[in-house]
């Protein structure tokens, strides 16, 4: 069985101060209203990962990601941070090609192939992030996208590397856009990641990766969509910024 998450990616967003104060307001409703297991990733701003992890140390339940890491190893790459330098700080996963990165700083799978590559080998899980354009869908692209997210970017690894992998679909058009995929959208292209998956990895590497549903998920829909056979959670930004609706998508977890 595949973990279930609840991860929020804050983007650039929060000074200092209200990403202290989001993290001890989360730590604390975890600990007065959760008590059952349930994992959260966080992903604050890079300046801010040393910070959370001490903040969050006492919480077993919380990790914390970054939101990109340089497809470099190391060397003259002005304002670029590695993925060794994340894991020396405490992180443990990175999320990889967000819809963002792919969109405003021209990434491409290959790219971001290079980047899953040096995060397994410094011990990170990459959260890789697919998802169409409203457009592929409008043009029944939809799953070509999806597929040759998933080829050319992470199905280079093998069964052991990949194994450390979180997927996360993201459909670019709900992303901060209020709209949400329907139910029968979100499980019909989880069932159909999986599918690959199961296709180049063997059906027990599918059925335990874990694949996030992101875009516009809120204290609203969580319930509903982290019920879908296929769903295994959810990436959360906007709704991530405010404790008591991303502690109530923590609760959403079936
Ligand atoms: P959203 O963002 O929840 O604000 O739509 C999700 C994401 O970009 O990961």
């Amino acid at each position: 069985m595949a973990v279930k998450i609840v991860a929020g990616n804050w983007k650039m967003n929060l000074n200092r101060g209200e990403a202290q104060a989001l993290v001890s307001e989360i730590t604390g409703m975890l600990s007065d209203e959760v008590t059952h297991p349930v994992k959260v990733i966080l992903f604050p701003a890079n300046i801010y990962i040393g910070a959370i992890v001490q903040l969050t140390s006492s919480d077993h339940r919380i990790a914390i990601g970054a939101q990109n890491c340089s497809n470099k190893e190391s060397g003259a790459f002005t304002g670029e941070v590695s993925a060794a330098m994340l894991k020396s700080i405490g992180c443990h996963y990175v999320l990889i090609g967000h819809s963002e990165r792919r969109a405003y700083f021209g990434e491409t799978n290959t790219l971001l192939s290079e980047k899953i590559d040096l995060a397994i080998k410094h011990l990170l899980h990459p959260v890789y992030c697919i998802g169409e354009l409203l457009e592929d869908r409008n043009n029944k692209k939809h799953f070509d996208v999806i597929q040759n997210q998933l080829t050319e970017g992470i199905f280079h690894l093998d069964a052991t590397a990949f194994e450390k992998c979180i997927i996360a679909y993201e459909p670019v058009w709900a992303i901060g856009t209020g709209l949400t995929a329907s139910a029968e959208q979100a499980q019909e292209m989880h069932a159909y990641i999986r599918q690959l998956i199961e296709k180049k990895y063997g059906g027990i590497i599918a059925e335990n990766t874990t694949i996030l549903y992101g875009g516009s998920c809120n204290d609203q829909n969580a319930k509903e969509l982290f019920g879908l056979k296929d769903v295994d959670g959810g990436l959360i930004g906007g709704a991530s910024l405010k404790s008591r609706s991303f502690v109530n998508i923590i609760k959403s977890l079936p």
